[in-house]
């Protein structure tokens, strides 16, 4: 297909699926946003290898900066990569962390941008900007791989499934245990699967209301 036609066939969709839905209902806005809670204990329910892949396909289509798309994931679910992490997480989140069906290492790539030519075609050049200063590839594939873990948790609950995610960790350790020899280093983890509301132990904590912390100039 041409550019020109690949593009009305781009615009043609995005018409028809706002002709389709204006909003997320609010059933939709409870699963993901006003009752999702974060999880410490799990029910014995498995999370599958499709479900993994359901989520990631959702998440990947968050926006970033170039589209870059720095993050990169370890999913953790044998017993023996649970138990080589086990050691380099803090104590009160072990447990959790040992008995959820899967855990995930988010993490990111600083030599995201060799693969400019494959993310963003249009602008290749773009690479240059990060080849050659690898203070700036750093920042900034953090920063966009954050962005990226947040569309990853609101597409494990877009799914159904509960999460539980968490920055108490060694990350030095993590990385030197999952990621040696390679580019990627650990943001945060997060337990996925379906929650036991035994392991919520209090009412929704203070959220900070419009007025509290945005302006509108
Ligand atoms: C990036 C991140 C790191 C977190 N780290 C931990 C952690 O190490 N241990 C823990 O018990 N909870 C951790 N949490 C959970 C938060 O404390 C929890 O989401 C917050 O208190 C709000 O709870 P709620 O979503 O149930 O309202 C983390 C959450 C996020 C998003």
């Amino acid at each position: 297909m041409s550019n020109v036609a690949a593009l009305e066939v781009a615009r043609a969709q995005i018409e028809e699926y706002r002709k389709r839905i204006q909003s997320l209902d609010s059933d939709s806005r409870d699963l993901m946003f006003r009752q999702a809670r974060n999880h410490n204990c799990w029910q014995e329910r498995d999370v599958s290898d499709d479900q993994l892949h359901e989520a990631y396909d959702l998440a990947r289509m968050g926006p970033t900066s170039a589209n870059t798309q720095p993050m990169r994931i370890t999913f953790l679910r044998s017993k023996e990569s649970k138990e080589r992490l086990n050691p380099h997480v803090n104590g009160p989140n072990q447990e959790k962390t040992m008995l959820a069906p899967v855990t995930a290492i988010v993490a990111y790539d600083n030599t995201f941008f060799t693969d400019f030519p494959k993310f963003n075609p249009i602008r290749p050049e773009m690479a240059d900007l990060y080849s050659g200063n690898a203070e700036l590839a750093e920042r900034f594939s953090r920063i966009q791989a954050i962005l990226q873990g947040g569309y990853f948790i609101m597409a494990l609950r877009a799914i159904g499934l509960d999460v539980g995610a968490m920055g108490g960790f060694n990350n030095a350790a993590v990385d030197e245990e999952f990621f040696v020899g390679t580019p990627v280093k650990s943001i945060f983890l997060c337990n996925i699967g379906y929650g036991d509301v035994s392991g919520v132990k209090g009412p929704r904590l203070y959220r900070y209301g419009f007025d509290e912390v945005c302006e509108v100039l």
